[in-house]
């Protein structure tokens, strides 16, 4: 089986990485936020397409202040060094998630990435900040509720998995192939709960500050050791639910 087109990351146990080295938490984020670069490198190198990574949730706001409030900031020179990193590496990137509760600068500076790396043609590189799942199809739902009430939806036939798709933060982008958690735990956590209805789950206890290449590279090769089924078939057998909609539409 072929790489997957896109992974999607909830990049997991950065604090416990670094309680366990007796250091503040917040050296786990910043460990974690410099391997945020290194694992885009190696997915674009192993020719992945999509990459979708988990930074901040709409649960995250609960987190004591101070965290926020570091992690806030530890977000804004990240995407300084991203916008860099994108012109060297060709990557385009994108943000999903509600930007507004954000603070001013910090959404002018994801402007910028989006806007200076828009016509870029390698890796797409997806960043998930202030984002929900639940969020993210709400204010879906409200943009279709809108869209009919001006006209430009004029029955509610009109309204199918293609157009809602076309509504959500990911429109244009593939669904995920393969999901990876790092850190222990096995849920989703409010992640892209409509786009990974279909993906591969993979599971590593490996926290995120210490995820490798070579740990990106064994999830591929247990994505690729599977069968994937859509809804009885196997891969290739038939277009995937999503394929088959690219292919209709
Ligand atoms: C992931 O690491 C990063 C964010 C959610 C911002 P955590 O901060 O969740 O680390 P653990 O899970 O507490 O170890
Ligand atoms: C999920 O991790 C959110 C991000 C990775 C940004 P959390 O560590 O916040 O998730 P829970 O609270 O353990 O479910
Ligand atoms: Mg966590």
């Amino acid at each position: 089986m072929d790489v997957p087109r896109h992974v999607a990351i909830i990049l997991d146990g950065n604090g416990r990485w670094a309680k366990s080295r007796r250091m503040p938490r917040n050296y786990g984020h910043v460990r974690g936020a410099a391997n945020v670069e290194t694992i885009c490198r190696a997915a674009d190198d192993m020719g992945i397409q999509y990459l979708t990574v988990y930074l901040f949730s709409t649960e995250n706001w609960r987190r004591n202040p101070e965290e926020v409030t570091s992690l806030m900031k530890l977000f804004h020179s990240y995407t300084r060094t991203c916008i860099r990193q994108a012109r060297e590496n060709n990557m385009r990137c994108r943000v999903i998630g509600d930007p507004t509760a954000l603070d001013a600068q910090l959404q002018a500076s994801l402007r910028e990435l989006v806007e200076s790396s828009k016509n870029n043609t390698g890796l797409n590189f997806q960043l998930a900040l202030n984002y929900g799942s639940r969020d993210e199809i709400v204010r879906a739902v409200r943009r279709t509720a809108q869209a009919y009430r001006d006209g430009s939806i004029h029955s509610l036939d009109e309204i199918t998995e293609e157009s809602f798709s076309a509504m959500l933060d990911t429109a244009d982008i593939p669904d995920p192939d393969l999901l990876i958690r790092t850190a222990g735990e096995q849920r989703l956590s409010n992640y892209l709960l409509w786009q990974l209805a279909y993906a591969e789950l993979y599971f590593t206890d490996v926290p995120w500050p210490d995820f490798s290449k070579k740990d990106l590279e064994k999830a591929v090769e247990v994505y690729q050791q599977r069968t994937r089924r859509f809804g009885g078939l196997n891969a290739g057998e038939e277009d995937s639910p999503q394929e088959a909609r690219l292919h209709k539409g």
